[in-house]
């Protein structure tokens, strides 16, 4: 369903109009038109900005080099030495920060490296990175800080600092969301430095278009995630629930745009969509009920019979019945805790036995709702929620196999799910985010999609929000 107030705000007569009646103009989001390239930030300039003591900066400007990017940097600001001996050290030239008048060559992103940020007295090299180059930060322009995560910065001084970036980063996006801009945080562990470059590239380009005031977590990755940023996952299988329509057709398409081969999974009533949206991409449909009894031996032999085995697998398929729970009849509670959460688990331990391929990389669907809480959905808040406590738990056993298992929380999408919503509760979900509108499914299937790749090898048990910065649960 198409968003009619963005549509018309975007027309002349409709800025102006707004603008002359004090009403919210939400920005047009520029998202990514094809696959990941080999340079996807080709001719952007990137400013770069370190604290006193930031580790990262080699690492940085070699991943931004090779991505395209032209790394530039001010002078005047702390950090300047260690990325000046990180540019003598890797080669990659540096430039000296442009003239905000001059469009063509100012920066489009705004990159900051917080890991040397040793308590709250250092936080000031942030804001002196960050305060004088607001007003700098074009439409759809990207902020993005690196720390450690709070456990491993060494000292509760360092550790408090690390947390407060992550509320900077929350205010921040709010602050710049009208611009269609977006501002995250990437907690570096321990020993995932050399894993910087795939989320990079994610988090700078328009593959991100809809994710915004987020913290992710990174890790030691599990496999080597390699230098291959382009056709990320040719040669791999990927299986998909509840592909016939809405986000999972998306995240289908985009898996294979990627260069997956895709078996999209429905119910059998949805046979004919299924077979229409994966002839699009060459896709190979199953059509079954997820919750039936045979459904997980059923699908682990096929994906081991048929293609060998999985490389990714994307749960989907979810539904709502809403019902407050005084009047939420069991057989509600039943089907919405089945469909959500059980056929995951059932589904999985078949996979976990045979069907999957070592390294393969899951990503369930969860729901901002699973971390807000909405009323009316107990038993869809619990599938949700039980979720990403399922992620966590299943990470260790998947680093083990060389993969990975996260989620993806989206906010409010524009589906037949939420087209079914009445007027009000509609358009308060779309304009309650940052970013003022509603996300769209691709927007889901790009995060989807970077999750399941080598791009993300250092995330594991995580939840994505991808949201807009929807208030909800924020
Ligand atoms: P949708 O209702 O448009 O599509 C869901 C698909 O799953 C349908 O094709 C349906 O036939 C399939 N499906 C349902 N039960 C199944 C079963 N037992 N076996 C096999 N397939 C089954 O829903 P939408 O909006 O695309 O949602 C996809 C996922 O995203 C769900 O998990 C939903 O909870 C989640 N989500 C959606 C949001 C939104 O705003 N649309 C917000 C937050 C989460």
């Amino acid at each position: 369903m198409s968003d009619r107030y963005l549509d018309f705000t975007q027309s002349a007569f409709g800025k102006s109009l707004s603008g002359l009646l004090g009403l919210p103009t939400p920005p047009r989001l520029k998202r990514a038109e094809a696959a990941y390239c080999a340079r996807p930030l080709d001719g952007r300039g990137v400013m770069l900005g370190s604290s006193g003591r930031g580790e990262l900066a080699a690492v940085l400007l070699t991943a931004l080099k090779e991505s395209g990017a032209t790394v530039q940097i001010a002078a005047s600001l702390v950090g300047l030495a260690a990325i000046k001996a990180a540019s003598a050290a890797t080669g990659v030239a540096l430039k000296t920060e442009a003239n905000p008048e001059d469009r063509a060559a100012a920066a489009s992103a705004f990159v900051f490296d917080a890991t040397g940020v040793a308590g709250p007295a250092s936080l000031r090299e942030l804001y002196d990175f960050m305060q004088p180059r607001v007003g700098r930060i074009p439409a759809n322009g990207r902020v993005l800080i690196l720390s450690r995560a709070p456990v491993d910065a060494g000292n509760p001084s360092a550790t408090a600092a690390a947390a407060a970036l992550r509320g900077f980063v929350r205010s921040f996006a709010k602050e710049i969301g009208k611009k269609g801009a977006t501002a995250n945080l990437l907690e570096v562990g321990l020993g995932a430095d050399d894993a910087l470059a795939g989320p990079l590239r994610f988090f700078l380009s328009e593959h991100s278009a809809y994710i915004t005031g987020q913290t992710l977590g990174l890790t030691a990755p599990s496999a080597d995630p390699g230098d291959r940023f382009f056709a990320p996952l040719s040669g791999k299988v990927a299986v998909v629930t509840g592909a016939a329509r809405g986000i999972g057709a998306a995240i289908a398409a985009t898996l294979a745009r990627e260069g997956a081969k895709v078996v999209g999974i429905d119910r059998p009533q949805e046979e004919g969509a299924l077979g229409e949206t994966l002839s699009a991409f060459g896709g190979y449909g199953l059509a079954l009920d997820i919750t039936a009894a045979d459904a997980p031996q059923r699908i682990a032999s096929e994906l081991l019979s048929r293609f060998g085995g999985a490389d990714i697998v994307v749960h989907n398929a979810g539904i709502t019945r809403d019902k407050m729970l005084k009047n939420m009849a069991p057989h509600l509670w039943d089907m919405v805790l089945d469909v959500n959460f059980g056929a995951i688990l059932r589904i999985n331990d078949a996979l976990l036995n045979e069907g999957l391929n070592d390294g393969a990389r899951m990503v369930c669907i969860s729901s901002i709702g699973g971390i807000a809480g909405n009323a009316g959905q107990t038993n869809y808040g619990a599938t949700k929620a039980g979720v990403m406590g399922y992620v966590e738990a299943l990470a260790a056993t998947m680093a083990k196999r060389g993969g990975a298992i996260n989620a993806v929380a989206p906010g409010f999408i524009e589906t037949a799910m939420t087209a079914q919503m009445p007027t009000g509760p509609r358009e308060v979900g779309r304009r309650l985010a940052s970013l003022g509108q509603g996300g769209l499914p691709i927007d889901i299937a790009e995060a989807v999609t970077f999750l399941a790749s080598p791009l993300a090898a250092a995330v594991n048990g995580r939840t994505l929000r991808v949201c807009g910065q929807n208030f909800v649960g924020a």
